[in-house]
């Protein structure tokens, strides 16, 4: 290297190290930020409900397609912004699967460059899963098969390519999946798509002032993960939805890359949350607040019959990382990673998600069933082994100026697609015990399963961490053990993934290989 080109170079690393700064700054500040306040929803903004996509049966087989595709969006009136969508401009459609039914997805891309279609929550074969394994070229497209074989919960689909998995969804293309089955049908549950049972895709993005949406623009926001200054709802900014039924089931997913959200109404008007992840809860829990980490799931059933004239408005009120819900063990506040009296991961942004108006009339629903699913609990003693995770995450001046090659790692180890981490066994029942022994909390997701948590620090779960979920949120210092059984689809060759939902954080490492064997 001569001295000009070496000049350059570290010209060039000077000036990426003072945008990640002038960045962070103007996003606390907000002073080069769309206020959400410009975007205020008129009589109009009607919450958008994604079309449904039942698939068809030929054949015995329950066929689907999705068309990956590019769009122009406008979120609001009059500024058109780049998207990407599946069967339309962006987001894309609900699909509901049945319980026992086979079925077929047949996926074309059509937005001119590799991606894949991973379906999220889901039990299938690993040649199914749509990881970093199960690329679709531009123009090709993918046809996975499998028969469901799922709890009725709300579940999701969005792209995994390697390194690109944060960038593909966050332009739009993501999706619910509804499943259902014969024993959550069969109870009296608000169930109509679209008028008593609706998806509430919840998302937050970087606008510019001509609405672009702007991505990772250094550091800061590799290691922070991207956290937006909109807040979309089903693709729209504070919309409305008009309630038509005295109850309500809202099935909120948090698609968002980064951002964790404490969700509550404004008046704290208490809800039944009534599923998690990946199955209904053994019973309603009435809550005030929920708080959802990046991919997980949480169906909630609100009552809007005294609401008269008045509205709710569902609000988003920021993150608190020492508010694990068993009482956060590890990190104390005082330590040295907090920065201004809270943890570096807390997010003091509050967002109005959406607004709730009744209809003069509202037809009734039923009370809510006392019991909703009785779930085995998996034993301890069954387990033939407990493995260990560490999520790491190393930060400081070296990382910002790029001089750290991993700072992203499971076990030590940043994600290399040739290298498979761990081997299950077909058929074994296992303890994972994940600690987050840094500063800011990781969602921890794991392909192919839905597992049971065993305990936080130690102590058991609150009863809405009791049914099944494929992703926990660990919070600072936290050790979570889960227990799952591995069944069914056994490959040698292909892994499933597990890894932190922090899309960032995933495409940059934090994130390892399993596969399910015969032998091992
Ligand atoms: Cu939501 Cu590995 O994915
Ligand atoms: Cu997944
Ligand atoms: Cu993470």
């Amino acid at each position: 290297m001569n001295r000009r080109s070496l000049l350059k170079g570290l010209m060039a690393s000077t000036a990426i190290i003072a945008l990640d700064n002038s960045y962070s700054t103007a996003f606390k500040a907000d002073s080069l930020l769309v206020s959400p306040a410009n975007a205020r929803p008129t009589p109009t903004n009607n919450l958008p409900i994604p079309p449904l996509l039942e698939g068809k049966m030929t054949g015995g087989v329950r066929v689907y397609d999705l068309n990956l595709q590019k769009g122009l969006t406008e979120f609001i009136p009059g500024k058109k912004t780049k998207t990407l969508g599946i069967n339309q401009d962006y987001l894309g459609p609900t699909i509901r699967m049945v319980d026992g039914e086979k079925i077929r997805l047949n996926v074309r891309n059509g937005i001119g460059e590799t991606t894949t279609m991973h379906w999220h929550g889901l039990h299938l074969p690993a040649k199914a899963d749509g990881g970093p394994h199960q690329t679709i070229k531009a123009g090709e497209t993918w046809s996975p098969e499998w028969t469901v074989k799922q709890n009725a919960a709300t579940y999701w689909y969005h792209p995994h390519l390697m390194h690109k998995t944060g960038l593909h969804a966050y332009q739009g293309m993501a999706g619910a999946i509804i499943v259902e089955d014969k024993h959550a049908s069969a109870l009296p549950l608000p169930s109509s798509y679209g008028v008593d049972d609706i998806p509430i895709v919840l998302q937050d993005k970087v606008f510019d002032r001509q609405w672009n949406m702007t991505y990772v623009s250094g550091m800061h926001d590799k290691m922070m993960g991207i956290k937006g200054n909109v807040l979309l709802v089903n693709g729209a900014i504070e919309p409305l939805l008009t309630a038509t039924t005295q109850k309500v089931r809202l099935r909120l997913l948090n698609g968002s890359n980064a951002r964790t959200y404490t969700l509550g109404f404004a008046d704290n008007t208490a809800f039944d949350m009534i599923a998690s992840d990946g199955s209904l809860l053994p019973r309603p829990v009435r809550l005030k607040r929920i708080t959802l980490s990046p991919a997980e799931r949480a169906e909630i059933v609100v009552d809007v019959s005294g609401l008269g004239n008045s509205s709710l408005t569902l609000k988003s009120f920021g993150f608190n990382s020492a508010t694990s819900p068993t009482g956060n063990g590890g990190m104390r506040r005082g330590s040295g990673m907090m920065g201004g009296g809270g943890m570096m991961g807390d997010d003091k942004r509050q967002f109005t998600a959406m607004t709730i108006k009744a209809a003069p009339e509202l037809k009734p629903s039923p009370a809510l069933p006392r019991t909703l699913l009785s779930l085995p609990q998996l034993q301890e003693k069954d387990a033939s082994k407990t493995r260990t995770f560490e999520m790491g995450m190393v930060m400081g001046p070296m990382v910002m100026m790029g001089r750290v090659k991993h700072p992203l790692t499971i076990n030590g180890k940043a994600m290399d697609i040739n290298r498979i981490d761990e081997r299950v066994r077909l058929g074994d029942t296992e303890i994972w015990e994940i600690s987050n022994p840094s500063g800011v909390a990781h969602p921890f997701h794991i392909h192919d399963i839905q597992f049971q948590i065993l305990d936080r620090n130690g102590r058991k779960p609150p009863a809405s961490e009791h049914g099944l979920k494929d992703t926990v949120l660990l919070y600072p210092g936290e050790t979570v053990r889960i227990i799952a059984k591995f069944e069914d689809y056994a490959d040698p060759d292909r892994p499933y993934m597990y890894h932190c939902h922090i899309l960032e954080h995933e495409d940059w490492g934090m994130m390892g290989q399993f596969t399910v064997q015969r032998d091992i």
